[in-house]
């Protein structure tokens, strides 16, 4: 047997040794109970079915007859409380949501019932009250919204975060 080949045959060894080849091991039997797969997410089926969720609306209401849905909180953009249908997609050639609101002459003027609010002066550029063209995609920001029940309540109380 050459040097090499018992050195060989020593470090078969040490790996067999190690990875305990050739011992009758016994795989050791813990009980853990199997978890219900319907508990694992919101949806309270088996994460195997995917239910269809169930339909829901956007507003039905045509601009001039909604009214605001308010702010989550200050500096928040208002949600959208009319129907949008007709006015996407916003494109670059198309933005129908500027042809109603992109109206800096009536900032802080007093409106007639169903006119359009004027985006606020955030939205133009400096002193010639253009729209600003990273403001172009409304509803990036703004957005509808539908009658989905919600899976978790928020806890979000903007008045308390000081
Ligand atoms: C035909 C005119 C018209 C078009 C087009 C239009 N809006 Fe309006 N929008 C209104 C009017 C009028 C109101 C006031 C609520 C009402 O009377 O329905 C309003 C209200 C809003 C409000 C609520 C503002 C607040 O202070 O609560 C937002 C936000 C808004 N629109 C965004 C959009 C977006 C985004 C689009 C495009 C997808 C759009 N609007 C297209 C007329 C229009
Ligand atoms: C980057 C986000 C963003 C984009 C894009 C954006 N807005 Fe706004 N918008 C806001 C925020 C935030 C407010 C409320 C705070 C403020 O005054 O800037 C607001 C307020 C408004 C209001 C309420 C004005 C009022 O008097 O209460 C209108 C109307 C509006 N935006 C229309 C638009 C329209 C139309 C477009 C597209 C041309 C647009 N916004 C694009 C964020 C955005």
């Amino acid at each position: 047997m050459s040097k090499n080949m018992a050195w060989a045959g020593l470090l078969v060894g040490a790996i067999l040794g190690l990875s305990g080849c050739g011992q009758t091991a016994k795989a050791p039997t813990v009980k853990v109970a199997a978890i219900n797969d319907a508990t694992l997410g919101l949806e309270k089926t088996s994460v195997y079915d995917v239910p269809t969720p169930p339909v829901t609306q956007y507003s039905k209401a045509d601009p001039g007859t909604s009214a605001s849905l308010g702010v989550s909180y200050h500096t928040a953009p208002p949600q959208v409380p009319h129907n949008i249908d007709d006015f996407v997609p916003v494109t670059r050639d198309n933005n129908m949501c500027a042809a109603c609101h992109n109206t800096p002459d009536l900032i802080g003027a007093k409106l007639e019932k169903g006119q359009a609010n004027p985006a606020p002066r955030s939205h133009y550029v400096g002193k010639t009250n253009d729209l600003y063209m990273g403001r172009w995609n409304c509803i990036q920001c703004h957005r509808p919204q539908s009658d989905a029940a919600l899976l978790v309540e928020s806890v979000f109380r903007p008045d308390k975060l000081n």
